[in-house]
């Protein structure tokens, strides 16, 4: 998630984007950057890593008097973290921040390079600043040139551009990716992508809305929406910055449990064609003589392995096996060169992971990672990578994470199943019907978390909870246990339905809580007549499913789904929601967990 800061105003510019982007380093980044026009002058810093990096750039520049100045904090998703992909981005006169990913830039470059533009980066964002100069140089005005840029993005973005062309002025654009314009009683103007950022500069703000786009000036703030100008709708300012930070959540577990549905449309965004998968960032060749594909993690990334297993067998038909980094490192594993090896990882970090990332390149297996952060030293360990695209994820127990790590080991499933001649144009085009429906399935319904949190009431003590399910709903079950375990400090387990009466079902009674996945798609009659052993010994059960089950003792609706995978992900929020209001309840620090680190960099 990039961070976005602008000003226009006679005080120390520079100071106040720096300190604009500092607000904003919650929101992760791996690069940072500003540009400030006073008159028909420019100035512009970019440095990888933290800001104090970027500081140091600018530490013998300052502004006096009025000048227009953007300034950004860069996730990579588009092209390596590198000084030159960080923003702002020039053109001839004019520079751009840009929050988002847009979706048709690759046809826009095409096109602005065939008229003989030449671009610097790798970046998606690049494409804003070259095509809106050279709509002017066809003779449009600014204004009329900076909506007809806009007219022309596919995706999602949050835009500020400055030009020589009208100094003292900020042009800004927002669709699908968050930015807010304050005023203060000195008419300055100030931009930023969350509250944060604002607050302790200014008391009115304008929270734009998606389609809006339009310039403030020394004169005021000019808005529109589909052509027609709109007066801005002013409203106040939270007080406190890590309430802002949190934007209005408890914790920032709940804000990214939130924040799935925004985060995945990011992680499908240019990746799905009307019948194929696409992945820029892989070689064609990644797959050649690969006849297995070897998954390997830790924690929930190691639970988004074993769940996407199920899919590259079924649906890839590619033998898969799936490893828990900390045990293959020692077990003397037969690694053979035709077995892809393929690291999980939301930091990139985790000790383990990495060494066996390491073994595996050492026996000459070609080597993918899916990791969330870009640079990390497993996407510079690996012969490829694809990011997850999650974003900065500040809770230790891992929502959003998971769920980008899901959507990218099923499109990689299906990728593999289309280089390999394994799947119908017909198949292909449902599960990319399917994958476009899970962002929305996943968007937390009120009515559904105010259900979950009255529930969990009834399940704060006991000697201890089961979870379980069959198929790709097992890993699901693993998961949704080890999220109760890790913020609420109860025992629980997964375990296969079916195994239940191998041994644990010796534990039914009152008090033993079983947590039942009952998807409609996938087994549910078996599932439910282990269900029903389960009942009939007196457990407490509480189901998961789109009907209710007489025999349970609690029931938390889904909706109903025509497959399995939108009743996966959909569970997947109710067990996370679970987890965290039982946590609340218990008065624990969901965001920090006892004995635990976001990142596992020791064995
Ligand atoms: C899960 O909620 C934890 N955050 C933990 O299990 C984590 O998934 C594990 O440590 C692996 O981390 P990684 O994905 O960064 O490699």
């Amino acid at each position: 998630m990039c961070g976005i800061v602008g000003y226009l105003g006679k005080h120390d510019t520079k100071g106040i984007l720096l300190d604009g982007l500092k607000e904003l380093e919650y929101r992760g980044y791996d690069s940072a950057g500003i540009a400030v026009l006073q008159g028909d002058e420019f100035s512009y810093f970019k440095a990888v890593g933290k800001l104090v990096n970027l500081e140091a750039k600018t530490a013998g520049f300052s502004t006096s008097g009025f000048a227009a100045g953007i300034g950004h904090t860069r996730w990579a998703t588009h092209g390596k973290p590198t000084e030159i992909n960080a923003h702002p981005h020039l053109g001839e006169s004019s520079y751009v921040v840009h929050n988002g990913i847009i979706e048709n830039y690759q046809e826009l470059k095409n096109a602005l390079v065939a008229g003989g533009v030449h671009f610097l980066s790798q970046t998606d964002t690049e494409v804003i600043v070259h095509l809106f100069e050279s709509l002017m140089n066809s003779g449009m005005e600014p204004m009329q040139a900076f909506r007809e840029t806009v007219s022309r993005l596919k995706g999602a973005y949050a835009i500020l551009l400055i030009t020589k062309q009208m100094p003292d002025t900020i042009f800004f654009a927002k669709h699908g990716s968050p930015m807010i314009v304050g005023v203060n009683e000195s008419d300055e103007k100030f931009f930023g992508s969350s509250d944060a950022a604002l607050i302790g500069k200014c008391n009115r703000v304008v929270y734009l809305e998606d389609g809006q786009l339009g310039f403030v000036s020394r004169t005021g703030i000019h808005l529109e929406n589909s052509n027609a100008c709109v007066v801005p709708r002013f409203a106040a300012l939270p007080e406190s910055k890590l309430a802002a930070q949190k934007e209005g959540f408890r914790f920032f577990m709940e804000k990214e449990i939130y924040e799935q549905s925004e985060v995945l449309s990011d992680t499908l965004i240019g990746r799905l064609a009307d019948e194929a998968i696409v992945f820029d960032e892989l070689d064609p060749s990644l797959l050649d003589g690969i006849n297995e594909i070897k998954l390997c993690a830790c924690g929930t990334s190691y639970h988004a392995a074993l769940a996407s297993s199920y899919l590259f067998e079924r649906l890839g038909k590619i033998r898969t096996s799936v490893e828990i980094a900390s045990e293959l490192r020692y077990k003397e594993p037969l690694l053979c060169s035709d077995t892809l090896f393929v690291a999980i990882s939301q930091s990139g970090e985790t000790a383990d992971t990495l060494e066996t990332l390491k073994m595996a390149r050492a026996a000459g297996l070609k080597t993918l990672v899916i990791c969330n952060v870009d640079n990390s030293s497993m996407v510079r360990e690996a012969d490829a990578a694809i990011l997850t695209r999650a974003g900065i994820e500040k809770g230790v127990a891992s929502t959003k994470a998971f769920a980008t790590q899901m959507v990218v080991l099923w499109m990689f499933s299906l990728y593999v199943a289309q280089t390999k001649g394994a799947i119908g144009t017909q198949a292909m085009r449902e599960q990319i019907a399917l994958l476009r429906e899970i962002p929305a399935v996943v968007k937390v319904d009120d009515g559904l978390h105010e259900r979950i949190r009255r529930l969990s009431k009834r399940y704060l003590h006991g000697h201890g909870f089961f979870f379980i399910g069959r198929d790709i709903f097992f890993p699901l079950a693993l998961e949704g246990a080890l999220k109760l375990k890790e913020i609420s400090y109860l025992h629980a387990e997964g375990y296969p339905s079916g195994e239940m009466k191998h041994g644990p079902i010796a534990l039914a009674d009152p008090e033993l809580f079983t947590i039942a996945l009952m998807p409609k798609n996938l087994l549910y009659d078996k599932t439910k007549s282990n269900v029903e052993e389960l009942s009939a010994r007196d457990a407490t059960i509480c189901a998961i499913s789109d009907t209710p089950f007489e025999k349970a003792d609690d029931f938390i609706p889904i909706a109903a789904h025509a497959h399995y995978m939108p009743e996966f992900f959909e569970m997947m929020v109710v067990l996370q929601l679970l987890s965290m209001e039982i946590a609340i309840r218990l008065g624990n620090d969901v965001d920090m967990p006892r004995n635990l680190a976001k990142s596992v960099t020791v064995e």
